[in-house]
């Protein structure tokens, strides 16, 4: 291997950001044979760029919208990381100046609109929005109540609602936009104990298509990103010898990591995806084929 790559401590260009963006798993760099090869590539990279570009990600304190929110620094945007959590204020390490961190609970209305306003005073007009914040709460339907099924359509799927609404408005002033949420492949297969997941991400889904459709002529495209079984701390819900099951039925036979999220997100946000918009688009190691 090149010895940049053997002695690798950081990104020093947009290209190794985006390759290490890429990676699967972390920073696993052996997968690059030639680093020649690669420089190769910087022309069509460059439509990855996302430089000068501002970009709120929800649920970016950890799992796959921490992920995310530092690969979208590292390719050059500036980035409103929201979460509920106020670790969310602390990057993973110091070379993440465009990082900004804002703790809020996008459920609540009052909350996004601060969130919105501190964005458009301090940073600038949002361009992308990422819709990742959620939680999972897993109960049987017949043991299931009110406020279990409440908080899981507040958190998943109204607080997509609330922060499109809040964006939006920016995005239609400026003729340009992406957003991206976040579904489940459980949208579409059901899942035991998730009734309730399951309604608020199959709703996401039916409600980027019609959102794609209203303002896609203002030039805003608007993406639905489906993932399976990644190893986070949401994961964790799930017993181990379900998960080792799983992964034995998966054509890919390995379990996915925040990582493997961030390329798909790279180019629905940036004008390599210029002409997507409207879909739904799994990442499960084949769990589920559409
Ligand atoms: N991990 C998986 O296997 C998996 C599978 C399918 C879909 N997903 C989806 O991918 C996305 C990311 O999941 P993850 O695995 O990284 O989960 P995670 O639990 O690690 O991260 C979710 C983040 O959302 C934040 N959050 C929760 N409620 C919030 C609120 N009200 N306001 C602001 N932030 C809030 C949490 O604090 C957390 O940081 C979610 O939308 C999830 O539904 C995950």
């Amino acid at each position: 291997m090149n010895e940049a790559l053997s002695n690798f401590e950081f990104p020093t260009s947009r290209l190794e950001a985006l390759l290490i963006s890429a990676r699967v798993p972390k920073f696993q760099i052996s997968l690059v044979k030639d680093i020649d090869m690669i420089e190769k590539m910087a022309v069509p990279v460059e439509c990855f760029d996302l430089k000068g570009k501002i970009a709120i990600v929800t649920g970016s304190a950890r799992g796959i919208g921490k992920a995310i929110a530092e690969s979208f620094v590292l390719a050059g945007a500036s980035v409103l990381a929201v979460d509920v959590l106020d670790s969310v204020t602390l990057p993973s390490n110091e070379h993440m100046e465009n990082w900004h961190g804002f703790q809020a609970d996008v459920s609540q209305p009052a909350e996004v609109a601060k969130m919105t306003d501190f964005c458009v005073s301090k940073l600038g007009t949002p361009e992308i929005l990422i819709n990742i914040a959620a939680i999972s709460s897993p109960s049987p339907v017949r043991e299931m109540t009110l406020e279990n099924w409440r908080m899981n359509i507040d958190v998943n799927l109204s607080s997509v609602f609330l922060c499109t609404h809040a964006v939006v408005p920016y995005m239609i002033h400026r003729s340009r936009g992406a957003i991206i949420s976040f579904s489940s492949v459980i949208a579409r297969t059901g899942g035991e104990m998730s009734a309730h997941y399951a309604a608020a991400k199959a709703g996401i889904e039916g409600f980027s298509k019609s959102l794609a459709r209203e303002v896609g002529p203002y030039g805003i495209r608007v993406n639905v990103i489906s993932p399976g079984m990644i190893d986070t701390e949401m994961l964790k819900l799930m017993p181990q010898r379900q998960k080792q099951k799983l992964v034995e039925r998966l054509p890919l036979r390995r379990i996915g990591y925040p990582e493997d999220l961030v390329g798909l997100a790279l180019l629905l946000a940036s004008s390599a995806g210029s002409y997507i918009t409207g879909q739904t688009i799994h990442v499960n190691g084949g769990l589920f084929m559409d």
